[in-house]
C-alpha cells in the first residue's frame, strides 16, 4: 500500500484544495491530510483564519478524500509524522516548490501544480470589510493602525481628531473633525481619546449603533462601565475592552499554568509596569494631554491580579507620589490587595523607573516573566530544585494588538463577544480608577 501525505490549513475550503486532495490521492492507496492547529498558524504568522481547527477539518472530513486527518502542530512535525506512519510521498501545491526537497531522505517528494486563480487569502478578501473609525490621537494610534493592517478583512476609514495638531500624524489617512461625518462610514469605532472622554465617547458610539473597542478603562466608574455593557447588550452590539497583553499567547499560558495548580496553590501576585518615555516628568511637559501613571498602565498591571484572584478582594490601599495633584497625574502608585487567600501588589508609573517583571508566587513554586512582561513571549516557572524548572517561549506578532483586532472583527462577525477581558474585570479596572481619582484609601507620599 502506498502512503501519501499531504498538510495545509484549509481555510474555508475550495475547489484548489479539492483538487489538490483528489491528485494526493492519486498518488497512492491511502491519503493522510495534515490540517495546522490555530496555534500552530498563529505562530507562522497566519493569524486571519476564519474558520477554527475543528471546521477545517469537518469540511475535509466531508470531502471523503482523504483517509486519515492528523492535525500538525509543530515545526519539524513533518519528518515525525513520515517516520511514524511510514509514508511513502510527501506532496504539497506548486507554491511550496523546493521548500521540502529536504524530505526527500525520508520519502518521495512531489509537488503538484497549484490550482491558478483561488486561494483561501482571497476568498476571505471577498468578505465585506469592517470598517472601523478611531477616536482619538493617542501616540499609541500608529501602532494600532500599522497592526491592523494584518488583519484581513479590517479597514481603518479615518480619525476624529478635534484638536487636529494633537498626536502624531500618520500619512494618507484621513484626520476629520467632523464626528458625524465619520460615523456614517464606519461599522466600529476604536476608541483611544483621553481615558476621562471613553465613557462619553463610547456611548456615543453604542447608541449610534456602532461596535466598541475602547482603550481601558472604558469609563471612570463602575457604574459607568455597567451601563455601557448594558447599553451594548441591549443594542446587540460588541464592547470590548482593549487589553493588549490579554492577547498574547504567552500570557495566555502562564495564567493557565498558575490556575491549573503547576505552581501549587498561588498565594500572591506582583505585577510591575513603568515607563519614562512619555515624559510627564520633563518641564514645560503639557500634562493636559497625557495620561497619567494609574490610567497608562493599572488596567495591563491589574489584569493579572484580577484573572488569578478575581475582583472580590477584601481590602486595597494606594500608596501615590503625585507630579501634578491639580492635573490628577500620578508619577508612581502602588497598590496593595489583600484577598481571603493571598496578597497581590501593582506598581505603574511614568514619572519613575523599575523592573518590569510580573511574578506569581505558588506554594509549590513561582512563574516569573521578564521585562517587559505586559508584551511577554516568555516566561518561566520556577521551584526549589532548579533542574524542574522549565521554560516557555511563544510567538508574539505585534505585542497582541493584532490578535486583539481579529478577536474584535470576529465578535463583531459572529454577534458573539470574544474578549480576553471579562465585563466583571473591566468594571474592577474602572472601579480601582474610580477610588483612585477620589483618593479613597491613599497613602500620598512625597
Ligand atoms: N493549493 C492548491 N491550489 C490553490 C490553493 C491551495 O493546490 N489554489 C494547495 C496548496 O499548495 C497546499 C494546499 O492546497 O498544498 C493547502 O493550501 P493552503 O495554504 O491551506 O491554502 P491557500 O488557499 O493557499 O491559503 P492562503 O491563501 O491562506 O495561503
Amino acid at each position: 500500500m502506498v502512503k501519501v501525505i499531504t498538510y495545509g490549513t484549509y481555510d474555508m475550503l475550495h475547489y484548489g484544495h479539492i483538487r489538490l486532495l483528489d491528485r494526493a490521492k492519486a498518488l497512492g492507496d491511502y491519503l493522510i491530510v495534515g490540517v495546522t492547529s490555530d496555534d500552530y498558524d498563529k505562530s507562522r504568522g497566519k493569524i486571519n483564519n476564519q474558520q477554527s481547527l475543528m471546521e477545517r477539518i469537518a469540511a475535509i472530513k466531508e470531502t471523503g478524500i482523504a483517509d486519515e486527518i492528523i492535525v500538525e502542530e509543530y515545526e519539524g512535525q513533518k519528518i515525525d509524522d513520515i517516520r511514524r506512519l511510514n509514508v511513502d510521498i510527501f506532496t504539497v501545491g506548486s507554491d511550496w516548490a523546493g521548500c521540502f526537497d529536504y524530505l526527500n531522505e525520508f520519502c518521495r517528494v512531489v509537488y503538484l501544480p497549484r490550482t491558478e486563480g483561488v486561494s483561501s487569502s482571497e476568498v476571505r478578501a471577498e468578505k465585506r470589510k469592517l470598517k472601523i473609525g478611531l477616536v482619538g490621537t493617542a501616540v499609541f494610534l500608529t501602532k494600532f493602525i500599522k497592526e491592523s493592517k494584518y488583519v484581513n478583512g479590517v479597514e481603518i476609514v479615518g480619525v476624529y481628531a478635534p484638536h487636529p495638531g494633537d498626536g502624531p500624524k500618520v500619512p494618507d489617512l484621513l484626520y476629520t473633525d467632523n464626528y458625524d461625518e465619520l460615523r456614517d462610514n464606519v461599522d466600529a469605532f476604536y476608541i483611544i481619546s483621553k481615558p476621562e472622554k471613553h465613557y462619553g465617547h463610547t456611548k456615543k458610539a453604542l447608541m449610534a449603533g456602532k461596535h466598541v473597542l475602547c482603550e481601558s478603562p472604558v469609563a471612570y466608574t463602575k457604574e459607568q462601565c455597567k451601563e455601557l455593557y448594558a447599553l451594548a447588550a441591549a443594542k446587540n452590539l460588541i464592547l470590548m475592552d482593549a487589553i493588549k497583553t490579554a492577547y498574547s499567547t504567552a500570557y495566555e499560558r502562564l495564567l493557565l499554568m498558575a490556575k491549573g495548580g503547576k505552581i501549587g496553590k498561588v498565594v500572591s501576585v506582583d505585577a510591575v509596569c513603568t515607563s519614562l518615555r512619555d515624559g510627564i516628568s520633563i518641564e514645560g511637559t503639557d500634562l493636559s494631554k497625557k495620561w497619567n501613571s494609574m490610567c497608562g498602565w493599572a488596567p495591563a498591571a491589574l489584569l493579572p491580579v484580577f484573572q488569578i484572584f478575581g475582583t472580590d478582594y477584601r481590602n486595597k490601599v494606594f500608596y501615590t507620589k503625585f507630579q501634578n495633584k491639580d492635573e490628577n497625574i500620578d508619577a508612581f502608585t502602588k497598590i496593595d490587595f489583600v484577598y481571603p487567600s493571598g496578597v497581590a501588589s501593582v506598581k505603574v508609573a511614568k514619572g519613575a523607573k523599575a523592573e518590569g517583571e510580573l511574578i506569581i508566587a505558588g506554594t509549590k513554586g513561582y512563574i516569573y516573566v521578564p521585562a517587559p512582561w505586559w508584551k511577554t513571549d516568555y516566561f518561566e516557572v520556577r521551584y526549589e530544585n532548579p533542574e524542574e524548572n522549565k521554560r516557555f517561549f511563544y510567538q508574539l506578532d505585534g505585542e497582541g494588538i493584532r490578535y486583539e483586532i481579529v478577536a474584535f472583527a470576529k465578535a463583531v462577525e459572529s454577534g458573539r463577544n470574544m474578549s480576553y477581558v471579562s465585563e466583571v474585570i473591566s468594571e474592577a479596572i474602572c472601579d480601582v480608577i474610580d477610588e483612585f481619582n477620589n483618593r479613597k484609601n491613599m497613602i500620598e507620599i512625597d
